[in-house]
């Protein structure tokens, strides 16, 4: 069934409680208030990344620390307590503090954090990455968005062709081409930035997630080097794959000629292997990022030995006495440095273990089964949706099936009015949608945290 938008609160109530949410949160976030009126002075959005904006209330709270020991608990400057669902938009989400994170990072940093020369942790990590994600060659880079820059790249190099494919609500990090939407049938400019300055319906595709007829027709065209997708969406809004679209657009895109590159970054959160190990699915390309060095900036991409072949063929893998170009876009000077993969090796033995995943699944499902419980109890058409260690609460009865499904069920003031709303009982989510992750930290107080505050939520919408 197609979702459709009905205001399932009505907007009377939830422009009072945002008013009074509000004036709570000033009371109690005056000390991040001022630190934010500082910024401005300095900063092009008043803190040092243009995302801390983001956070609702008029101002974003300042972290004093994270709670010692270990853990998914941060003070701000205020001295309010939060358990942390946001974990950095995945960034954190090996916890806060993790004793093998910081031990890795103070020892390494003591002897050496970036020569731009391998050390004898590289030889671990390559072999653990492989292993893990089933891909045999890697390559590391500084953040997602370089990695998945790095993987189109190497498409249209071995390709030949100009296009990129990406699903319609997609969000690959500061990737050009993946910053379009389908919008009356046609490829836009995400946000309208510079709507005349970039070709991008010469170098991008976009279809609707889970639309197989529409994305076989724009692969036919044979101009697309790469699909670039998240295997299942969670950046407009958890979206999860329909039975059988998976095996269509392996299907496709082998039929096509074109290479598909599945970015794990947020999806990592299905198990040790991302959903890609999950559910067999078979990659040309795989980009993680974010979560892999504890959070610390670092990110990997992953060849299948075919195209990694391709690679060399234009690129050669190993010349005994002639120099290699330096210039071949991808990587970089702080790319692998000694830190990160220090750091790496930490994550990958030490926390993010397949036991860890087995208790942040645990937790998660502890999440969600307390958002539908109170969403039951209070008859509101709402549900909660997993994708392992990560779960989101929607404002609509049926799970949505593409972009647009999202945007005709998006209720942005209730989703405003939510993050406040658990901000300021000490529930920090995600501030895009109403997204949130457990770590290896997380404990069944945090999730006990959450589910009552949100179960008062509930009470006080219904009204
Ligand atoms: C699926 C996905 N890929 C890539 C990125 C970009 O990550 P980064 O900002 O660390 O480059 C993000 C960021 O949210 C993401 O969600």
């Amino acid at each position: 069934m197609t979702p459709t938008f009905e205001p399932t609160v009505p907007r009377e109530r939830v422009q009072a409680l945002m008013q009074a949410e509000q004036a709570r949160y000033a009371r109690t976030h005056a000390r991040s208030g001022e630190r934010f009126a500082q910024g401005q002075q300095a900063w092009l959005y008043g803190a040092p990344s243009h995302w801390m904006r983001r956070w609702i209330g008029g101002w974003p709270l300042y972290v004093q620390d994270a709670q010692l020991p270990y853990g998914a608990r941060f003070v701000d400057v205020d001295g309010n307590g939060y358990a942390d669902f946001c974990l950095g938009d995945t960034g954190g989400m090996c916890g806060h503090g993790h004793p093998a994170v910081v031990e890795a990072l103070a020892r390494q940093a003591r002897v050496g954090s970036s020569l731009m020369l391998p050390t004898d942790d590289a030889a671990w990590v390559g072999e653990e990455l492989s292993r893990r994600f089933g891909l045999p060659y890697w390559n590391l880079t500084t953040s997602a968005s370089d990695a998945n820059r790095a993987c189109i790249r190497l498409a249209r190099m071995v390709t030949g062709r100009p296009r990129v494919l990406v699903f319609s609500g997609c969000y690959h990090g500061s990737v050009e081409e993946a910053h379009v939407e389908l919008r009356d049938g046609a490829v836009a400019m995400r946000n309208d930035i510079h709507p005349n300055g970039f070709p991008h319906d010469q170098l991008s595709a976009v279809v609707e997630f889970n639309d197989v007829p529409a994305l076989e027709r724009a692969l036919r065209a044979g101009d697309v080097a790469c699909v670039l997708a998240e295997p299942a969406m969670t950046n407009y809004g958890m979206i999860a794959p329909a039975p059988g679209f998976h095996d269509a657009l392996r299907r496709l895109t082998r039929e096509t000629g074109t290479l598909l590159v599945i970015d794990e970054t947020h999806t990592i959160s299905s198990g040790p292997g991302g959903y890609t190990r999950q559910h067999g699915l078979e990659p040309d390309m795989f980009v993680i990022g974010k979560a892999i060095a504890g959070g610390i900036p670092a990110a990997a991409f992953g060849l299948s030995a075919e195209t990694a072949e391709r690679v060399w063929q234009v690129l050669p893998k190993l010349h005994p006495t002639k120099r290699q170009s330096a210039h071949a876009g991808f990587g970089g000077t702080l790319a692998g440095n000694a830190l990160t993969v220090a750091v790496m090796r930490a994550v990958l033995s030490q926390v993010l273990t397949p036991e860890a995943f087995d208790r942040m699944l645990l937790l998660a499902q502890g999440l969600a089964e307390g958002v539908n419980a109170s969403i039951a109890a209070a008859g509101l058409p709402w549900h909660a949706t997993q994708v392992g260690a990560r779960v989101e609460t929607l404002f609509c009865a049926d799970a949505p099936r593409n972009a647009s499904d999202v945007r005709r069920t998006r209720d942005g003031e209730l989703e405003a009015l939510l993050h406040l709303y658990m901000m300021n009982r000490g529930v920090l989510i995600t501030p895009f949608h109403n997204m949130m992750l457990c770590c290896p930290g997380t404990t069944e107080r945090e999730v006990d945290e959450h589910n009552a505050a949100f179960a008062e939520f509930v009470r006080e919408c219904k009204g």
